[in-house]
């Protein structure tokens, strides 16, 4: 199994990039950075992450120099959008192409089997949320799965469990 931890924020150059925030960057470049493409750069930003967690909607606003109060309101107005999800944990698997070819559908059915819930849903225990993200950009290390925004790569149906098992049993990280 390989691990990439990879920061939060976009760094200067010479420091790990989230390739995640380069992804959502390079959307808002495309849109012009204009406030009225705030919808599809956020639907951009849920492909990317599986939810939309408070940094990605700062960020957002902070490009588009919009109020965050506004990207909030947009982000909790439509029901395409999920915010961070209630687990103490969350668990997003790529389903993107290069992820996919390389089984991570049976990663994450084996999750739900496992977890008893579908992709999107938190255990009835609030332990753990199960998401899925259409491209981290983490290919060359595909399969891809996310655990508490570590993104990690090389993930077989058996790692992944017993990662699982671990916040199950002891509540690590
Ligand atoms: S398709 Fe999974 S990281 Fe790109």
């Amino acid at each position: 199994m390989e691990t990439k931890t990879l920061t939060k924020q976009p760094q200067k150059s010479g420091q790990k990039v989230d390739k995640r925030f380069k992804i959502l960057e390079v959307t808002m470049k495309r849109n012009h950075y204009r406030q009225d493409a705030l919808i599809e750069i956020l639907h951009k930003a849920q492909e990317a992450f599986g939810y939309l967690e408070p940094d990605v909607l700062e960020y957002v606003a902070h490009a588009l120099k919009l109020p965050l109060s506004r990207v909030y309101g947009v982000a909790t107005f439509y029901h395409l959008f999920s915010l961070k999800p209630s687990g103490k944990h969350t668990c997003v698997v790529c389903l993107g192409t290069a992820c996919y070819v390389k089984g991570s559908d049976k990663i994450l059915a084996a999750l739900q089997q496992e977890l008893g819930i579908k992709s999107g849903e938190t255990t009835a225990d609030k332990q753990i949320s199960l998401l899925s993200a259409r491209c981290l950009g983490a290919c060359g290390i595909a399969p891809a799965v996310v655990f508490d925004g570590e993104v990690t790569g090389k993930q077989t149906a058996e790692n992944v469990l017993e990662k699982i098992k671990n916040w199950q049993q002891h509540g690590e990280p």
